[in-house]
Order: C-alpha cells, then sequence, then structure tokens
C-alpha cells in the first residue's frame, strides 16, 4: 500500500473531540472513514522516501515521531487551541442537517437559515454580468474600487447622516469579514468584548479568536431584548475595549430607539477604551413606525464607533459576499492591513454589482422596498398566529427578518419515542422530527428560552410550518400558562 498525507488544500472533518490534540493513524483512519473523513482525492499524494522509516515531526507536542512502516504513517492532527476555543455556527449546522433531509426525500420546511429568498433584483444582476462582460475580472485595491467607495460615502452622508472619505471605508468579502478584522484589529489577549443577548452567533466566537473575553449582557424579551444601559455600565471595567451594538437585530429584530442610543452613547464617552462596532447589515429591513439610527451620527460617537454594512440581507446578495466597514482611517487602516494578508480584495464582479445596488435609490428604491413590505406581512401573520398559541411570548419584531419566541413554557415533557423536550436544542430537534420544520434553537444566540424562526420564507410555507409546529405542540404536555 502507498502511504499518504493530506496536502493544505485537503479539508479534514473531525468527528468527535477526542481525536483533537490525538495523533491519527492515517491507516487505520482510511479503513474506520467515520472516525475522520478526507475530502480530498488523497491519491497521488504519495510520501516519496523510500524509506521505511520516516520522522515527522509532531506539532505542539515538540515530540519526533517515527512511523514504523509505509502502511503505518502516523500524522499528527492536533489542531491549533484555537479550534478548541470556538464554537461551530448552530445556524450554519442547522441549515446544512435540514438541506440534508430534504434531499433524503424528507420534506422538511427550512427556516433556519439567514437568507432573503428573493432573487438579487435584475438591475444588480444585470451590472454583474456587464462586469465579466466588460472585463471586469482582475484584482482590484484592497481596500475595494474607489468607484464602490466613493458610492458608499454618498450613501453615508445621504442615509445615515454620516461623513466619511474613501480612505476610510473598507469593503470585505461580506460582513462577516468586515466584523472579525474589525474585532482582530482592536482587541489585545484579556480585552473584554461586551455583548448584548441575544446575540448573533459569530460575535462571541470572534472575540474569542481575538484571544478577548465575551462579556455578555442580558437583556429580557418583556424589554423586547433591548440591553439596560445600567447593566451595561455595571459590565464596563479597564479591559472593556468594544461593544458590539446590532439594529436591527439578528435574532430578535429589535430595533434601537434612538433615545436609548444616546443613552449608551453617553456611557460610552465616559469610557475612552471602549469602541462600538455597529451592524448595521439589516438597516433597510425595517418596519415603520420604526427607524434606524447609526451609532455613529450620535454626538462624540463618530471617533469611536466602526460602523458595518453589507448587501447581503437588504439585496439580496448572500452570495455574492460582499460588505463594508466604516470608521476613522487609523482603525480601518488596521483592518486593510488584516485583510491584505488575508484575502485582498473583494470580487471584483460583485462590487460592480453593489455599485449598481447602491444607485437602486434612497434605502434600495423599489426593488428593497417591495421586499421589505412581503417581510412585513410576514411578521404580521407569524406574530398573529404564535400570538394565538398559550404559553408563547413573543416581542414583535420591529426588522430583519426573524421571530425569536419564547416557548420555555414547554419545557418538561416527556415525549413517547423522543425523549425530553428541556430547552431550546432539544425542542428544536423535536420540531424538526416531528413537525419537519427546521429552526434554530435560541441557546445558539445566547437565550435558551428562545427558538429563531427566518422568515426569510414565502407566506404559504409560513402558513404550512405554523399549522405543523402547532400541531407538535399540542402533542407536548398542555402548556403552563404564563
Ligand atoms: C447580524 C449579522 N451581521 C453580519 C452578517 C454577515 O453577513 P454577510 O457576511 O453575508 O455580509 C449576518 C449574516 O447572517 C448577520 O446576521
Amino acid at each position: 500500500m502507498t502511504a499518504t498525507t493530506a496536502s493544505s488544500s485537503s479539508s479534514c472533518s473531525l468527528q468527535g473531540s477526542s481525536r483533537i490534540g490525538s495523533r491519527t493513524n492515517i491507516h487505520s483512519d482510511l479503513l474506520n472513514p467515520k472516525s475522520i473523513s478526507f475530502s480530498s482525492n488523497l491519491k497521488g499524494l504519495s510520501l516519496k522516501s523510500s524509506a521505511s522509516k520516516r520522522q515527522l515531526y509532531s506539532r505542539g507536542k515538540g515530540s519526533v515521531v517515527i512511523a514504523q512502516s509505509m502502511d503505518r504513517v502516523e500524522v499528527d492532527s492536533s489542531l491549533s487551541p484555537r479550534v478548541n476555543s470556538v464554537k461551530p455556527s448552530k445556524t450554519v449546522a442547522i441549515t446544512d442537517q435540514a438541506t440534508a433531509l430534504v434531499q433524503a426525500g424528507v420534506p422538511v420546511i427550512r427556516l433556519a437559515a439567514g437568507e432573503p429568498d428573493f432573487d438579487t433584483p435584475a438591475p444588480i444582476a444585470e451590472a454583474g454580468k456587464n462586469a465579466i462582460r466588460e472585463g471586469h475580472t482582475r484584482y482590484t485595491p484592497n481596500a475595494g474600487t474607489m468607484e464602490l467607495r466613493s458610492a458608499i460615502c454618498h450613501k453615508l452622508k445621504e442615509e445615515n447622516g454620516l461623513s466619511y472619505t474613501p480612505d476610510q471605508i473598507l469593503v470585505s468579502n461580506g460582513a462577516k469579514q468586515s466584523i472579525v478584522q474589525a474585532v482582530l484589529a482592536v482587541c489585545s489577549p484579556g480585552d473584554e468584548v461586551l455583548i448584548p443577548a441575544p446575540y448573533w452567533v459569530s460575535y462571541p466566537e470572534m472575540a474569542r479568536m481575538a484571544d478577548a473575553t465575551p462579556v455578555i449582557l442580558p437583556t429580557s424579551i418583556s424589554e423586547d431584548f433591548l440591553v439596560d444601559p445600567k447593566l451595561l455600565e455595571s459590565k464596563l471595567t479597564e479591559k472593556s475595549r468594544l461593544l458590539i451594538l446590532c439594529s436591527p437585530s439578528n435574532p430578535t429584530g429589535s430595533v434601537y430607539p434612538r433615545k436609548l442610543l444616546e443613552e449608551i452613547a453617553e456611557i460610552v464617552a465616559r469610557h475612552p477604551r471602549l469602541l462600538v462596532i455597529s451592524d448595521e447589515i439589516y438597516e433597510h429591513i425595517i418596519y415603520a413606525p420604526a427607524t434606524h439610527t447609526s451609532f455613529a451620527s450620535l454626538p462624540g460617537m463618530w471617533d469611536r464607533t466602526l460602523t458595518v454594512n453589507g448587501f447581503s440581507k437588504a439585496f439580496a446578495m448572500t452570495g455574492w459576499r460582499l460588505g463594508y466597514i466604516a470608521g476613522p482611517k487609523h482603525f480601518v487602516s488596521a483592518c486593510n492591513k488584516i485583510q491584505s494578508q488575508f484575502t485582498s480584495g473583494a470580487s471584483s464582479i460583485s462590487q460592480k454589482a453593489a455599485v449598481a445596488a447602491l444607485g437602486l435609490g434612497y434605502a434600495g428604491g423599489e426593488a428593497v422596498a417591495i421586499m421589505v413590505k412581503a417581510f412585513r406581512e410576514r411578521r404580521d401573520f407569524l406574530v398573529m398566529s404564535f400570538g394565538e398559541i398559550d404559553g408563547v411570548k413573543i416581542s414583535e419584531p420591529r426588522g430583519a427578518f426573524y421571530l425569536f419566541i419564547d416557548l420555555s413554557s414547554y419545557y418538561g415533557v416527556e415525549v413517547d419515542g423522543f425523549g425530553t423536550v428541556n430547552d431550546s436544542e432539544s425542542l428544536c430537534r423535536y420540531f424538526l422530527d416531528k413537525a419537519q420544520v427546521a429552526l434554530v434553537p435560541g441557546d445558539a444566540f445566547g437565550d435558551d428560552t428562545c427558538i429563531r424562526i427566518s422568515y426569510a420564507a414565502s407566506l404559504s410555507t409560513l402558513q404550512a410550518a405554523v399549522e405543523r409546529i402547532k400541531k407538535a405542540l399540542v402533542t407536548l404536555k398542555p402548556p403552563v400558562p404564563v
């Protein structure tokens, strides 16, 4: 047998954390593909040595491992502690699980993904096609094309009352990249990152990746999941470096009113080390009378704020991978430097499409207004439908396309052939199993009493989902009145 090893381009998925940090015998693992699976083609990656013994250096342990023979090559499969400190995204895991079930023929209704169900508006898609035809297919400047950054400056001025110059804008491969780079750029090991919960799944993990400590600020459904400024103030220490705000919020749909943001800004102003990442990616998906306020527009906050936005949600451009950050040049340049060694500039084609998106008019013009109208109808339908069910607590979302409902009064029930439903995770497994509806457990967002329903699905799909969920809830014990 030819001994093989995986190249850097191959990917390896580990099943079970016990493997992490241990050495793996490729011979036995190829015979037992359940324990470790390599998705790349291993053929042709043969070890060249003709010697029967081979030295492999074991990273992390500092020891030298001697492979006994050509067909028993031991590979050190230990991973960086960074990997162990980061949790995988539950939204991605559940979406993948639901997709696998659908592919296996199970009629699962998927309401787990954070992705608009609409196509990218035609003028944007057309601009992308033209970009290819016209040869805009090369690297762009790392920070993004001047054309796009100028258009972003114009948008921020017109829609958000924020003045930036193009060198204060960095375009990235999605807002996710913008955020993680900002966290990496400003946090030192041991710094604290304040995150109101429920939070977008990635914020705490991004803090951990920067060797910073997430400090979670719980909120309550009765307060519309908005952070209490007094709680924020009480959690501030000399290590506090970042506060991450998300409005409209994923997962709750809450929108921070201007007055509350002003109170938060007063607290931030008193702590010179504290910066704010204001994630405004759902800015346009907002339901009047709610209005959006950019945190950087508040008195004294321009210097303190890194404003993140992107094209994925409002313009239904998730696959185009385009987001951006705007802020003081010092911080944006630092993010730019990190990006220059991570990925370089974002896709030239997507950047051309993004210019077209910003050209659709104020807040995305008619194309975005049509989608927001549909989201609003769906929100109204879900709020009404779940409002009729005993034991369900709701805070009406004012933006984004998620409903975050408290179903904890259904916990503690033993279900025949299933087990106990005692937390958001088991409840979501129960819904997937018994109702074939995929939802995301609230514990992924830091609130185990709730589950998240994404209403980026047609009204008829939502109607079918509600029917199934209602039936599944009836099978649970009668809920305790709240
Ligand atoms: C709150 C929030 N911020 C940022 C992102 C990242 O968006 P993208 O990387 O697609 O631009 C998401 C996507 O789900 C999100 O929900």
